[in-house]
């Protein structure tokens, strides 16, 4: 697929390396730093360009920077995403990781949706980026589990494929407002492993009895 995305931080540079890996175009982008970006995207593999060339022919849109800069990197492109398919991975986090800026009654999938009224936004975050960088990104003997929301099933199918390709495992939640609970959860995450001092080789996943393996498509809409 061809894939834009937005940021080239540890994240951004950790999903590309294992998007390219499966075949998959990538162009990476916005950065402060131009010459920067351009390095670490050849050093990659990848294409480096504006948000608007990351996005005119994308067919689906990594939003892979701080929550806090989505309204500044969408401003230039955010009316104009017709129909496109926008993986937002970011978690809304105090600078200092702390606890999160937002939540429970809103959430940063569904802020970002707004700043995007006419994409199909689909919040997966993926697994710390020290796993997607890493040679492999199994944890305690499987693959870290990606709980995954969004308002349009294909969207989500589509997001969940390239969940699959990063070497993770997606759990389909249901809905964007789901986004309410799975940003917390990841903040959780996030506290085991810098706050508790677990480290990023940690990661979600869900347990289910058989009688609970009714759907991998939603646990609930
Ligand atoms: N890192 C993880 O393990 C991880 C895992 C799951 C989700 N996430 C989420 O992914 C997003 C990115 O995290 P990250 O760790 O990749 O961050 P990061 O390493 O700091 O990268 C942020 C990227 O955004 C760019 N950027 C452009 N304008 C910016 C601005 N005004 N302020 C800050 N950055 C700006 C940075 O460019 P320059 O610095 O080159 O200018 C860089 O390419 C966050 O929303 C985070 O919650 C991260």
């Amino acid at each position: 697929m061809h894939i834009g995305i937005i940021g080239a931080g540890n994240l951004g540079t950790g999903l590309a390396k294992r998007l390219l890996a499966k075949g998959h175009d990538v162009v990476l982008s916005y950065s402060r730093d131009l010459p920067k970006l351009d390095r670490t995207a050849r050093a990659l593999g990848a294409r480096a360009g504006t948000v608007a060339v990351a996005v005119s022919s994308a067919e689906v849109i990594v939003l892979a920077m701080p929550y806090t800069a989505s309204a500044d990197a969408l401003k230039e492109v955010g009316e104009s995403l017709h129909d496109k398919i926008i993986w937002d991975c970011t978690n809304p986090l105090k600078p200092d990781l702390s606890g999160l800026l937002i939540g429970t009654n809103t959430s940063a999938g569904e802020e970002n949706a707004a700043l995007v009224p006419n994409a199909n936004v689909v919040k997966a975050i993926p697994p710390f980026a020290e796993l997607l960088h890493s040679v492999t990104m199994d944890v305690g003997g499987g693959p870290p589990g990606v709980f995954l929301c969004g308002d349009d099933a294909t969207s989500c199918r589509i997001v969940a494929n390239l969940v699959k390709d990063i070497g993770a495992e997606p759990i389909i939640v249901g809905k964007l407002v789901f986004s309410r609970y799975v940003e917390p959860a990841n903040m959780l995450l996030v506290a085991l492993a810098y706050a508790n001092g677990l480290g990023p080789r940690v990661a979600l996943s869900l347990r289910r009895g058989s009688s609970a393996a009714v759907s991998t498509e939603a646990l609930a809409v």
